[in-house]
């Protein structure tokens, strides 16, 4: 703990006051070789956590539109539920109704084929769901 406190009230405080920083903007430009030297450590201190600050957020905005499913459908809710009765399945053919899981069809939440182009893009291999009456 005494080398620790040493380090924080001693070592720490000589070693910034022995730093050559300008007073003015434009004296950094005056700095030479060697006095830039002295101050690498303490830059690189400042601008590590700058640098791994701005990546993550960078990698964040990144990854946010690749994270969405629905990119079109009904976007003003905050969420979609589609509730479908027996009759709606009777309605289409009588024998199934085609239900869109890929979000990409026009006549949501019906399959409308919509996820074939999906996939040829994507490479993606997501399908309907087909009930049966
Ligand atoms: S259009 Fe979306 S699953 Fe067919």
């Amino acid at each position: 703990m005494e080398a620790l406190s040493h380090l924080i009230k001693e070592t720490l405080p000589n070693y910034l006051r022995s730093l050559p920083v300008p007073s003015s903007f434009t004296g950094i430009f005056k700095l030479s070789p060697s006095e830039w030297i002295q101050m690498t450590p303490i830059i690189t201190l400042l601008a590590l956590p700058t640098y791994y600050l701005a990546r993550a957020y960078r990698s964040n905005e990144e990854l946010r539109p690749s994270t969405k499913v629905n990119l079109n459908v009904n976007k003003q809710s905050s969420k979609i539920v589609d509730t479908a009765d027996i009759e709606d399945i009777q309605k289409c053919d009588g024998k199934k109704a085609v239900y869109c899981r890929c979000w990409r069809s026009k006549k949501f939440p019906m399959c409308d084929g919509s996820h074939n182009q999906h996939n040829e893009v994507t490479g993606d291999n997501v399908g309907p769901l087909i009930v049966k009456a």
